[in-house]
């Protein structure tokens, strides 16, 4: 990517410019000394300065464009994360549909995908094809457009034809060069296509933290990077430490509309040029082989490797290199026939069932999870596993003692497969499900169209516990920094009985505890004390009402004016509710009727959770009427009045779209002090409404 004379002159500029002031025309080399520095971080593996001295540079770059916004470009490297929230729902059709991949599994499968290359191109049977083969990466698939050399677009693969836009998102990744010279091969316009992918190293901490605050863990690193992709706020995308490989340039066209790339004839050689102009691609994973044989050892070689491999990968592509050939072999409307996934098996380990848990949930279910000696599979050491139900311990035949199957297929949640009656010698025991809850001995019931036991004792102690655990997560209060590890070591302190005891905690008490001190505790209060100020319908969730899930909550909170009414409500005032049915209806009922729990909602109330009904709980009102119905918006300069945020959100309640960019699709420019390019590009346009701050608040106060 860098040539060696490149590379020097960028490393001599770092140096002076560390040490010595910039000048504003520096700007430029400026931003290119960086922009060097963040690939050498982000894809070539090889930092070339410390941390610090990066920050340094960052800081230096901030501070010129700060006394000079008018010289700020969408590509500077401070440009990644823009305040804008994405783009929500838009959708783009992808230049050229993003297909999917046919698949195969043995040797076989893959000598018979070269039979029938050799048949479409013609080619002779003793004929060595040449293959590209990749990892196949677990993620979420991305595409990428450049127009005349910027990143003009990203979106999601969605159905293949459409995808769902995320641009702003896409900025904020560090191994997506926002700018690369296309235009020096001859291209203006190209689309990129790759995988977003999390480390095994990264997600593991991502879920350490999550779960540290009481957030629900992802289950694997692909859910967590195609959630992360689309992020409502750029920033939460960029925490994420998503990565990108990009594997295929299909489309690329120059000034005159016509294929730019028809002289890079192979897939090996459009992969090195993107690596040349800046991109992560599969490099020291990919192979060129000649022949298929070369292909099955290759892949051969990452099965027993992939378990060591940084990334998630399910199996591996192969590839036919030439697009000559690809062009003959065409596609179906669901893949290429130039290629196929070779999709690796799941991964299977026999160990010892030694016994059962039995673990309570919120609601008094009961989960069966089976303890096993623990077994090595796929990169982890695996102890126990759910078991789900009484029906599934049943339908496999499971005894204590058996030696069982467990597989971990690409997903990190392992499970039982089956028994291996073969290795019984006898001494292996029928499970017998427990008749009483194990927590407080109250006889199990089993409603006809569950599959669960459940424990009826509303005040089992396992239940309140499980209880205290969901009324403080992310779902429910969302209590920052409140995790399952403190609600159990205060459960067994005997200072959480119930939900109202959260509202009461001691916290010079808490600050003396071990890995505590004052800062977290004042931490958790200052949690705490935002949570009391909750939307009702938060407080409804989270109280664990069996079937009163999230959206039913909201509907309910929508049509009272303050918790407590929903003592006087029967039947039909539920009934009277679209999506509201008569199960929801029966138990909040009998949980206002319980005078116990009346009691703790009193406590909290004295305590100072909200009860009343906030403008978060209620209705949505259609914008239809709102002054900046259906328009798309745009403040720049610097505002005198509100911040950029809380004018953003003014737009928003006004009916209208925020956008970041000055195009033929902005309808309003606002424009603060010192408006700069955008405002120069609005009125270049002519069809941009440009208003003052002042005009912008008359309206929306009309
Ligand atoms: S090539 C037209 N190469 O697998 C074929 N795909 O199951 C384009 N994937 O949607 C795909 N790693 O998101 C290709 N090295 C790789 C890949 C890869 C992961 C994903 C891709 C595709 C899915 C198909």
């Amino acid at each position: 990517m860098y040539a060696e004379e490149l590379r020097q002159s960028l490393l001599q500029k770092t140096q002076l410019f560390l040490q010595q002031d910039i000048a504003v025309s520096e700007l430029t080399e400026l931003r290119e000394v960086l922009v060097f520095h963040e690939w050498n971080y982000h894809i070539n593996f090889e930092p070339l300065i410390s941390d610090y001295e990066y920050d340094q540079l960052y800081k230096k770059l901030e501070a010129i464009e700060a006394a000079h916004p008018e010289l700020i470009t969408p590509e500077s490297p401070t440009q990644r994360v823009s305040l804008q929230v994405t783009e929500g729902q838009a959708t783009v059709k992808h230049l050229t549909p993003m297909l999917s991949l046919a698949n195969s599994y043995n040797a076989e499968d893959l000598e018979a995908f070269d039979e029938s290359i050799k048949k479409l191109t013609g080619e002779a049977p003793d004929v060595k094809i040449k293959y590209c083969v990749e990892p196949k990466y677990d993620g979420g698939s991305v595409a990428f457009v450049y127009d005349s050399d910027k990143l003009l677009r990203a979106s999601t693969r969605g159905n293949g034809i459409q995808g769902e836009v995320m641009t702003a998102n896409a900025r904020t990744l560090p191994s997506i060069p926002l700018s690369a010279s296309f235009s020096k091969l001859g291209i203006k316009t190209v689309e990129l296509r790759g995988e977003a992918v999390i480390r095994k190293d990264t997600f593991d901490k991502i879920n350490a933290a999550r779960e540290k605050n009481g957030q629900s863990i992802f289950a694997n690193p692909r859910n967590a990077a195609a959630g992360g992709l689309r992020m409502k706020n750029p920033n939460e995308t960029r925490q994420r430490g998503i990565e990108v490989f990009l594997f295929q340039m299909g489309y690329a066209l120059d000034e005159a509309g016509a294929d730019a790339i028809a002289q890079y004839d192979s897939h090996h050689e459009r992969i090195n040029l993107l690596s040349e102009l800046g991109f992560r691609v599969p490099t020291i994973e990919k192979k060129y082989c000649e022949g298929i044989a070369e292909v099955i050892s290759f892949i051969k070689e990452w099965d027993e490797k992939r378990d060591d491999y940084q990334y998630e990968i399910d199996g591996m592509v192969v590839k036919v290199d030439s697009y000559q050939l690809q062009e003959k072999c065409g596609s179906t409307q669901h893949h290429p026939r130039w290629a196929i996934a070779y999709k690796f098996k799941a991964k299977q380990a026999t160990t010892q069932l030694i016994g059962i848990e039995y673990q309570i949930g919120k609601i008094g279910s009961v989960t069966p999870v089976a303890k096993l000696e623990p077994v090595a599979l796929a990169g982890v050491t695996i102890g126990s596993v759910s078991l789900h139900n009484e029906e599934f311990i049943s339908s496999k035949d499971l005894r204590i003692g058996d030696q069982v199957l467990v597989e971990r297929a690409g997903d990190v949640i392992p499970y039982i497969v089956k028994s291996l009656p073969e290795y019984r010698d006898g001494s292996e025991q029928p499970v017998v499900f427990p008749a009483h809850c194990p927590s407080c001995g109250t006889a199990l019931i089993k409603n006809e169209k569950e599959a669960a036991w459940r424990c009826t004792n509303f005040q089992c102690e396992a239940q309140r516990l499980q209880r205290l655990i969901f009324h403080v997560s992310k779902g429910a209060m969302d209590i920052d920094g409140f995790g399952k590890s403190y609600v159990e070591l205060f459960y067994q302190k005997g200072w959480l009985n119930d939900l109202s005891d959260v509202y009461v905690l001691d916290y010079d008490a808490i600050a003396t505890l071990e890995g505590f001190g004052a800062k977290s505790a004042q931490n958790l209060r200052t949690s705490i004390e935002k949570a009391k100020q909750n939307p009702i319908h938060r407080l409804l969730h989270s109280l664990s009402i069996h079937h009163l899930g999230k959206k039913a909550s909201k509907l309910l909170g929508e049509q009272i004016e303050q918790v407590m009414d929903l003592q006087s409500w029967k039947t039909e005032d539920f009934m009277n509710i679209k999506d509201i049915g008569p199960v929801v209806a029966e138990n909040v009922i009998a949980f206002f009727q319980d005078e116990e729990n009346l009691a703790m909602i009193r406590r909290m109330e004295e305590r100072g959770v909200n009860m009343l009904q906030t403008d978060d709980d209620k209705p949505v009102v259609l914008k239809a009427d709102a002054p900046l119905s259906g328009k798309t918006i745009l403040f720049t300069g610097s505002l005198q009045t509100m911040s950029r945020k809380e004018a953003q959100a003014m737009a928003t309640d006004a009916g209208a779209k925020n956008i970041s960019a000055v195009s033929s699709n902005l309808n309003v420019l606002v424009v603060g002090e010192k408006a700069g390019s955008k405002l120069k590009k609005a009125e270049a346009l002519g069809s941009v409404e440009i208003m003052t701050e002042q005009a912008f608040l008359n309206l929306i106060n009309e």
